[in-house]
Formats: structure tokens, C-alpha cells, sequence
């Protein structure tokens, strides 16, 4: 069959950001505000007022400090708390598609490939903009590509079971080469009015060219050694937003209806899964843990991301070894790891050995094993 390798990344970044000292003075703008209108009832005792977010908490909770989002006024505007997107009409292109063919184009520079030369797109991401025709199949067409195009969603950890997916179908021989397109628009889904979450997520967009070795031409070539993936039905990280809704109107615009986790037992419950899926991993590979250079892994929450390190190593991890980005990026669900990659890969020499790997709601864990070949 062959070996198969990832040839090119390419990244989308909103031109517009927001810093936590910005998040936060909307989002405390908004609760003084509830409680001035809700001060009878509160002192009554019949309501509890709202509490104000800080600065401080999300930095040191999550090692967050500021994210880009595709639309910053409507985010930050306390009566309206979620971006502005004007519905586009069906003959324009989709926002996922116009952000998606950005960092697909960069991709395939980088992989040496023109449009032609790609068979399949996979638009694997947390959060599809429509049910169908398919965001990928929207994306072929934009960029010319021949062949055949699907959406999938495994949450945050779409990015690593599409590239899995893609070096499967690689490998039995039903295309020579997959883009793998993840285009997180996580503004669209996170409540802005929820102290617990509202500084969590960015917005961005990853590309991923994954192609049969011996037709690769590009100077960034990483061998897929293998791949492993994991899910364990959790309902800790939830969304209950879906096409089913208008069947019980008493449930349209609830707070379930957009992103919902339990933090403290997500960050528990998940960290040995991925320490345990790697560690495992890289045993059924027969990789010493010391012949790994990098673990580019999941940005959800920067404590997360030591204590995983130090449960794969044996020790804490340098910021070489376990790139950081989501200080500047936030959570950006499927895309964090393939950002840490593609910022964080081009000092590899040949035969260096690292992992991709992700993690997040279903609980899903993804562990993609390369090796720099040219
Ligand atoms: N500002 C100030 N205080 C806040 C706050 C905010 N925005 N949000 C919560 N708090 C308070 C809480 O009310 C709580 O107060 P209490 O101790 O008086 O009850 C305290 O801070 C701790 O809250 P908690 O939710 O337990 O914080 P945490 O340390 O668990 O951090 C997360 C929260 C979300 C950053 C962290 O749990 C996390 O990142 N978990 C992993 C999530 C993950 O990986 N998800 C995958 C998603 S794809």
C-alpha cells in the first residue's frame, strides 16, 4: 500500500481579535446591567444576581489571553452578546467554504499540488453551518477539485479522525490525495452571556493535505507512522442544537442549545484518556517515549496541556516539546493541534518523531504519529 504523509498546512486567522480586558468589560457591562433590571426581584430574594467575570481567572484558569473571531462588534455589543453574520444568499459562497479555500490554497502551496491533483475534500469540524449540500462538496467546487467531497464531525477532535480517515482511504487505494479542511467557527456556537464559558473559544480555520509518499513533491513531508483514535460516550461537553428543535417549541434558544460543558470533570476525566491513548500508542508503535520531539496537542486549556505532557514524558514538558497557542488563539476546537503543527514543525530534521493529538466532547481522543521524511 505504501506509505502515506501530510505534505502541507495551511491556517485562516481572522483579522479581528478580542483581548481578555475587552471580553471581560462587555461581559461585566451585561451583568450590571441584569441586575440593575432585576434589582427588585433580587433583593426580594425571587432571583440571584449575576456575578461579574475577570481577567484574572481566565488566565490563570485556562492560560487564555485573547482570540480571533470572524466578526468582533456583535460579540462585544453587551445587548447582543454573539457576532454578526448576515445570511448570505444561496448563490454566494458559504462563510465556512470562503474561509476554508484560504487556508486550503496555503496547504496545497506548501504541498506543491494544484487543485487538479487532489481526490477527495473532507470538511471535518465541530460545527457545520447547514445540513446539506455538504460544506465540502462546496469547497471542491470553489477550488476545481475532481472527485468526491463529505462533511464529518467529531467535535474537537475532527481534525485527527479526518486525518485518519483520509490515510485509510489513501492507503486502500480509493484516492492519492485528501484535504482535510477544518473551518471552526466556534463564535457562532458559544454563549457570550455565560460567565463560565464566555472566554473559551476563537475562530479559525486549518487545511491539511495528506497524500500517497511516493507522488509527494513538497519539502514538508511528515509520515503518518499511524494513527489511533478513542470515544467514550460522556454528556460532560454538550450542544443540544439541532433540526429536531422546532418540535417542541418551549426548547428554541435555551441555553443547551448552544456549547454547555462541566469544566472541573471534563479536565478530570479526560486528561488520563489522552496520557493513557499516547502512552499506548506509542508502545503498539514501539516508539520510546524519548525518540518524541514534540506533542503538538489539543489547546483547550494550558494546565491541561502540562499535566498530559507529564503523564507521556515522565516529566514537565518544555514549551518546545508542547508548543502553546491558544494564549493567542483561545480553544478552536478541531483546529488547535493542526495550528500548533503548522506553526511549530519546520525546525524537524529528517527521522525526528512527534504526535498530533486531540481531544474534546463525545469525549473523543485523537493520536496521529509522524515523522519528518524530507
Ligand atoms: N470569572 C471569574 N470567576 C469565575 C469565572 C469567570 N469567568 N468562571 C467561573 N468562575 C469561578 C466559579 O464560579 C468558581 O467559583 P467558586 O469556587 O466560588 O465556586 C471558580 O471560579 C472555579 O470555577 P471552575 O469552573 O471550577 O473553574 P476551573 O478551574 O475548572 O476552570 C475551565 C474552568 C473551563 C477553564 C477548566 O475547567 C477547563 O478548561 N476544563 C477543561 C475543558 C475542556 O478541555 N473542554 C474541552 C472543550 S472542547
Amino acid at each position: 500500500m505504501g506509505s502515506v504523509v501530510i505534505s502541507g498546512t495551511g491556517l485562516f486567522t481572522p483579522e479581528e481579535s478580542i483581548s481578555n480586558e475587552e471580553l471581560v468589560e462587555s461581559f461585566n457591562r451585561y451583568v450590571r446591567a441584569y441586575n440593575e433590571d432585576h434589582g427588585q426581584d433580587i433583593e426580594a430574594g425571587r432571583s440571584e444576581p449575576l456575578q461579574e467575570s475577570s481577567c484574572e481567572f481566565i488566565e490563570k484558569a485556562s492560560g487564555i489571553k485573547s482570540r480571533y473571531v470572524m466578526e468582533k462588534a456583535g460579540i462585544l455589543d453587551p445587548d447582543r452578546m454573539c457576532p454578526s453574520l448576515p445570511e448570505r444568499r444561496d448563490d454566494e459562497a458559504s462563510l465556512q467554504c470562503e474561509i476554508g479555500v484560504v487556508a486550503a490554497r496555503k496547504a496545497l502551496e506548501v504541498a506543491n499540488r494544484n487543485s487538479q491533483e487532489i481526490d477527495a475534500v473532507i470538511v471535518a469540524c465541530s460545527n457545520l453551518q447547514r445540513p446539506y449540500p455538504a460544506i465540502a462538496v462546496e469547497l471542491q467546487n470553489a477550488l476545481g477539485m475532481p472527485g468526491f467531497a463529505f462533511d464529518m464531525n467529531v467535535a474537537c477532535s475532527s481534525a485527527t479522525f479526518g486525518i485518519q480517515l483520509a490515510a485509510d482511504t489513501i492507503a486502500n487505494g480509493n484516492a492519492s490525495a485528501v484535504l482535510v479542511v477544518n473551518p471552526e467557527i466556534c463564535s457562532g456556537h458559544l454563549n457570550f452571556r455565560d460567565r463560565d464559558a464566555h472566554f473559551i473559544f476563537g475562530d479559525v480555520c486549518t487545511a491539511i493535505v495528506v497524500e500517497k509518499a511516493d507522488r509527494a513533491s513538497s519539502g514538508h513531508q511528515f509520515e503518518i507512522l499511524g494513527t489511533r483514535l478513542q470515544t467514550a460516550y460522556s454528556n460532560n461537553i454538550r450542544n443540544n442544537f439541532g433540526f429536531l428543535n422546532r418540535g417542541d417549541e418551549s426548547g428554541i434558544g435555551t441555553a443547551d442549545k448552544l456549547f454547555v460543558q462541566q469544566g472541573r470533570k471534563v479536565f478530570k476525566e479526560v486528561v488520563p484518556l489522552v496520557a493513557q491513548l499516547i502512552v499506548g500508542h506509542l508502545e503498539e508503535m514501539q516508539i520510546p517515549v524519548g525518540d518524541v520531539k514534540r506533542m503538538w496537542l489539543h489547546q483547550a486549556n494550558l494546565s491541561m496541556n502540562q499535566l498530559i505532557s507529564r503523564r507521556v514524558l515522565g516529566r514537565q514538558a518544555s514549551d518546545d516539546e508542547s508548543p502553546t497557542i491558544l494564549d493567542e488563539y483561545a480553544n478552536t476546537s478541531s483546529a488547535g493541534s493542526i495550528i500548533a503543527f503548522h506553526k511549530y514543525h519546520r525546525d524537524f530534521e529528517p527521522g525526528d518523531i512527534g504526535v498530533i493529538c486531540s481531544f474534546g466532547a463525545g469525549y473523543s481522543v485523537g493520536s496521529v504519529i509522524v515523522k519528518r521524511v524530507t
